[in-house]
């Protein structure tokens, strides 16, 4: 899968690496997070998601600075997408790609089946990442999301060989 690939940085550190977070990460990472969401996760809510080992909150980082984040949870043999966000001014540079090549590997490690994602119906940009990485669409769940309403596409990702 190609986006597995670019999950890794580059030697001199000038492209994002997807790597685990660490607690000095987590207020670049809620910064992310209020500027994508209307609903934001708070530092403790990523802090608690790493203190998970069903859980996962990478960082696309390169010298010191976060770009974007991903967070996965992992149920049996299913992982889940849970949520992936590049900062504004460094999207559309292939951070969002890494990101969840960086989350297919992670899901991989721990010996996923199949990886699951909702996005909004609206989400364009998420959706071409998603349908970039492989994912393929499963089905639509009508009133998914309550503030503001909306639809979500469900992605699924297929591990196994
Ligand atoms: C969705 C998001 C994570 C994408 O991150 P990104 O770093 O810009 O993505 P990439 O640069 O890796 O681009 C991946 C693909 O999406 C496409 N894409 C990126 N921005 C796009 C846009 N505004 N419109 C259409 N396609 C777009 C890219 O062209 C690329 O597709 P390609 O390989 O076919 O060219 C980013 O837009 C974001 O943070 N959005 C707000 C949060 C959000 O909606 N997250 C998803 C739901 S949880």
């Amino acid at each position: 899968m190609s986006g597995c690939g670019s999950a890794k940085g580059r030697a001199d550190g000038s492209e994002p690496g997807v790597r685990p977070a660490r607690r000095t990460d987590l207020a670049a990472v809620v910064e992310i997070e209020a500027a994508a969401f209307p609903d934001p996760w708070s530092a403790r809510s990523f802090a608690d998601l790493m203190a998970r080992p069903d859980a996962a909150l990478l960082v696309a980082a390169a010298a010191g600075e976060v770009a974007g984040y991903a967070t996965l949870t992992l149920r049996g043999a299913e992982a889940e997408l849970t949520s992936v966000a590049v900062s504004p001014g460094r999207r559309g540079r292939g951070v969002g790609a890494a990101l969840v090549g960086g989350g297919v590997e992670w899901a991989r490690g721990r010996g996923a089946g199949r990886i699951l994602l909702a996005v909004r119906t609206g989400n364009a940009p998420a959706i071409r990442l998603y349908e970039g990485a492989g994912f393929r669409l499963a089905g639509v769940h009508p009133g998914y999301y309550e503030d503001p309403p909306g639809d979500a596409a469900i992605f699924v990702l297929e591990l196994a060989d």
